[in-house]
């Protein structure tokens, strides 16, 4: 999990916070993309900081016991791009394969787990693509007619498709040393796009359209934090139940039992989550 950088755009909000830390209407941003993880099947998360704010994030998060999961905790210096990920991460990586989430994307849909628990034993890598209005903001996928991919760009001024790449990527063994060749971009940064175009030159890397009636949200203006607040709210309230409850995660998940689930929502004390909590429960 990525949840450093500078919060820039969201200046002056950020210059006391971390963008990570902020309400998406009720509860903090970073406890959506951890449930993301949580539903593809994944307990054990390193958590990337900057070293001012990682001391709020291990207040906030624990040592993850509560939700069935393991946090471990590191800290990036500057925000040097996604691709430095791997690498501070290296020795929690090990031998292992990996997924990466940014701790400002949101994703929300039907399906959406059992989808994530698939690639739990990747081969290559696996990224998404979905459509969105404004693809030049994003890494930018293009594919021929039986979909399969011809180039993935940065930030293109003249995008080959509407498809923008999420940020949540899946990746064998084999990133941690291909994030290590990659040189930073004109902008200074190692890009997640850098590490994804060698894999697709090795002929391993694999995309999966995010289909429509899955929502992501990426929350690094005024305005797209306003939105994925309203969003959730209006979900919440329409079917009385909460999105990315990582206590509810871990509780259908059978990674906790009933009485630790009710041991929360005593912690929770006059929050509408204790009665959530318990709700779930009867
Ligand atoms: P961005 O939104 O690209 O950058 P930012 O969060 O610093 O915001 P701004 O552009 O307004 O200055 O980052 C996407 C996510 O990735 C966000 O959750 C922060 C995280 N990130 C890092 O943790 N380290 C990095 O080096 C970069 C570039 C981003």
């Amino acid at each position: 999990m990525l949840a450093g950088g500078t919060g820039s755009r969201l200046w002056p909000i950020t210059w006391g916070v971390s963008k990570q830390l902020l309400p998406v209407y009720d509860k903090p941003l970073i406890h959506y993309p951890i449930s993301t993880l949580m539903l593809a099947g994944i307990r054990e998360i390193l958590i990337i900081t900057t070293e001012q704010d990682q001391e709020s994030f291990k207040r906030l998060l624990g040592n993850g016991s509560k939700y069935g999961v393991s946090f471990s905790f590191a800290t990036q210096k500057n925000p040097d791009g996604l691709a430095q990920a791997f690498i501070i991460g290296e020795s929690f990586i090990s031998g292992d394969k990996c997924a990466l989430v940014l701790g400002d994307n949101l994703f929300h849909g039907d399906g959406l787990g059992t989808q994530l628990r698939a690639l739990n034993d990747i081969q290559g890598a696996h990224i998404f693509a979905y459509k969105v209005k404004d693809p030049e903001r994003y890494g930018v996928v293009e594919f021929d007619m039986n979909g399969k991919v011809l180039s993935i760009e940065e930030k293109p001024m003249k995008p080959r498709s509407s498809f923008a790449v999420p940020g949540l990527y899946f990746y064998d063994n084999e990133v941690v040393s291909i994030a290590k060749s990659v040189k930073p971009s004109a902008r200074g940064e190692l890009e997640i796009t850098s590490v994804n175009q060698m894999y697709l030159e090795a002929g391993k890397l694999n995309t999966t359209v995010l289909d429509r009636g899955t929502a992501w949200l990426d929350t690094g203006t005024f305005e797209s934090f306003n939105d994925a607040s309203a969003f959730i709210q209006i979900i919440e309230e329409r079917q009385g139940q909460k999105v990315s409850c990582l206590e509810e995660v871990a509780w259908r998940n059978g990674w906790v039992n009933d009485a630790d689930l009710l041991a929360r929502a005593d912690e929770y004390k006059s929050s509408p989550f204790a009665e959530y909590l318990r709700g779930l429960l009867a």
